[in-house]
């Protein structure tokens, strides 16, 4: 059966026609120039809205956490990051491969908070032994806490713990935008107790490529250097980021509809037998939930039959919402895997 329901990422985003048209009406100059004024727009916007001086646009968050790894630290620096941190699981280790960093994993609580004790005793060491410890990376929300949002007094404190201990702070905010609007809050106040953060254009907010790294004026000057050197000076590439000037003026607010139809895939999980999940640690647009274990080949199997796409954990399996994702999606989901899991 066609797919009709992709569960699997908000990565499968496609662009609506609003967006397409502002692709299309994007002005173009060449940007490794500085020429190109629709990315001009973006990084300048994006800067404002996540309250830092400048901004770059880059190809992924991938990309986006790698130059501002790079550009905070120097060869043989040590990185903190989360022990479920998507930079330590899911980035193919390139800040040690291109950037001679050492990674090192602190424990990361259930809600994706890292204890400040814990940033503090990684530190305690300073002799010769050990690497230089230069930067702490937060991730909000956490993908891998059920997208939980992390609230500018926790990103504070991890903050303050880590400046005790000399080191500068970046947040990994794929989903930055998801964090502020669960929580209520602007965006900057997210990223105030931070040098640096990336968000990504093309996860929740529709767009078809890109992120943007934010920090001081110095900072992207040489994240910028990075980017190219990694072959990222792109060109007339205000065919892409004229998707994302039209994303933060309209695909921001409309993010609550993928909360609330998390939640809602999360309750109706919860009432089926054989699925464990806590919805009220739902928060944003990610739902991990458990299933009896040896099922998720087959589960997913099932799902596809039906037009459902889902990514095959086991026993733990995700689903994320997003702009193409309705309520009655959730309703038809939810309706298969009682059929299915039940
Ligand atoms: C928390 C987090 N950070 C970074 C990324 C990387 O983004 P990209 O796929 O654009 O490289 C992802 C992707 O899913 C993510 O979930």
């Amino acid at each position: 059966m066609e797919a009709r329901v992709d569960l699997r990422s908000d990565t499968v985003t496609l662009p609506s026609p609003e967006m397409r048209q502002a692709i299309h009406e994007a002005e173009l100059g060449d940007d490794v120039y500085g020429d190109d004024p629709t990315v001009n727009e973006l990084e300048a916007k994006s800067a404002e809205m996540l309250g830092k001086e400048a901004g770059l646009f880059v190809t992924s968050g991938t990309q986006g956490n790698l130059v501002s790894m790079l550009a905070h630290c120097g060869r043989g620096d040590q990185v903190l990051v989360g022990d479920r941190s998507h930079i330590f699981t899911n980035e193919a280790g390139g800040a040690s491969v291109l950037g001679s960093l050492f990674l090192y994993p602190v424990k990361t609580d259930r809600f994706g908070f890292l204890e400040p004790d814990l940033i503090r005793a990684a530190t305690t060491r300073t002799d010769y032994h050990v690497p230089p410890t230069k930067l702490l990376c937060i991730e909000n929300t956490h993908n891998q806490s059920s997208g939980q949002p992390l609230s500018a007094d926790q990103t504070q404190a991890m903050a303050d713990a880590a400046r005790e201990g000399g080191m500068t702070v970046h947040i990994d905010g794929a989903r930055l935008f998801n964090a502020a609007v669960s929580l209520g809050v602007d965006a900057a106040d997210l990223t105030a107790p931070a040098d640096s953060a990336t968000f990504c254009l093309s996860k929740g907010l529709s767009c078809p490529i890109g992120s943007v790294v934010v920090g001081s004026e110095d900072f992207i000057d040489r994240a910028r250097r990075w980017r190219k050197m990694l072959g990222a000076g792109m060109r007339q590439v205000g065919v892409v980021a004229g998707a994302g000037v039209y994303a933060l003026d309209n695909m921001i607010d409309r993010l609550s509809e993928d909360h609330t139809n998390a939640k809602k895939l999360a309750k109706g999980l919860a009432e089926i037998d054989g699925i464990s999940v806590d919805p009220e640690a739902v928060k944003s647009n990610i739902v991990y939930f458990n299933i009896p274990p040896g099922s998720g080949a087959s589960i997913s199997a099932d799902l596809k039959e039906r037009g459902i796409l889902v990514n095959a954990g086991d026993p733990v399996m995700r689903m994320v919402t997003h702009y193409g994702i309705s309520s009655e999606d959730i309703d038809y989901t939810l309706v298969a895997i009682e059929d299915i899991a039940g």
